[in-house]
């Protein structure tokens, strides 16, 4: 039998990780809670760490528009509504095929939900480093979307009903291909960050314009 001393010993040093434990759930709670550009990666400094806290306050007022995810069918279908024009308009800017708006065009007709007109008098982006931007905002919209997809689960929707979209986006290796095409771009070349940001925020614009469409948010049709 271990003495008293040592029992005690052992019990400090128990209470001692569970306090650990606890901090760590704290400090993990408190990061989510904080914009992400301060909450991820904060030793990097790449270009990746340059758009995301350019655009984190874009980020979270998209955030607060749904209201963190999918509470109930009606938000589904305005998420819909909204990232397919979002999308449709980010493949006119890109000057490409419609592809991810066609995903979410068909879970519009599954769900019977009409489409949104187009926000139309966008330019086209020309620059290499403006439309990454775009893309970065395209792209990294699919890692919130493993969230919503759980969400959507939650409310019926899968990819044989109704969530194919959710299904296709957050498939595949489209961000790490993303990402190393950011990681060819220094933090220190000015200009090629420039348009990047600039890239970056018009697409967070484009898309906090669609969503605050489909969420009726504004008097504008
Ligand atoms: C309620 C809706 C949304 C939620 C809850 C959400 C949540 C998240 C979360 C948790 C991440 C970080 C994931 C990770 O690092 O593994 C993330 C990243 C990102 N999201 Fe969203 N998101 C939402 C909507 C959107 C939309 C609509 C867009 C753009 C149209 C978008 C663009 C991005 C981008 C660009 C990133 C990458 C940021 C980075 O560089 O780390 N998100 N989102």
């Amino acid at each position: 039998m271990p003495e008293n001393g040592a029992i005690e010993a052992v019990y400090r040093g128990l209470s001692h990780s569970a306090q650990v434990i606890k901090m760590n759930v704290q400090t993990a709670r408190a990061l989510y809670a904080r914009p992400m550009s301060q909450a991820l990666h904060q030793h990097e400094d790449t270009s990746r760490t340059a758009l995301r806290s350019a655009t984190s306050e874009a980020h979270a007022r998209l955030d607060a528009l749904m209201q963190g995810g999918l509470q109930d069918a009606a938000t589904y279908r305005a998420y819909l509504q909204a990232m397919h024009r979002f999308l449709g308009d980010a493949e006119v800017v890109l000057d490409e095929l419609p592809r991810r708006s066609l995903w979410v065009a068909r879970d519009l007709a599954t769900l019977g939900v009409p489409a949104l007109p187009p926000r139309g008098v966008l330019r086209r982006a020309g620059l290499p480093e403006e439309r990454l931007g775009w893309e970065y905002v395209i792209v990294g919209s699919s890692l919130g979307a493993r969230l919503l997809q759980r969400d959507a689960r939650k409310l019926g929707f899968d990819a044989d009903n109704g969530a194919r979209f959710l299904a296709a986006h957050t498939d595949g290796d489209a961000w790490a291909n993303l990402l190393k095409r950011l990681s060819a771009i220094e933090p220190t070349q000015n200009r090629r960050i420039t348009l990047l940001v600039r890239g970056a925020r018009d697409a967070f614009a484009s898309a906090e314009a669609s969503f605050r469409r489909a969420l009726q948010l504004d008097a504008i049709p």
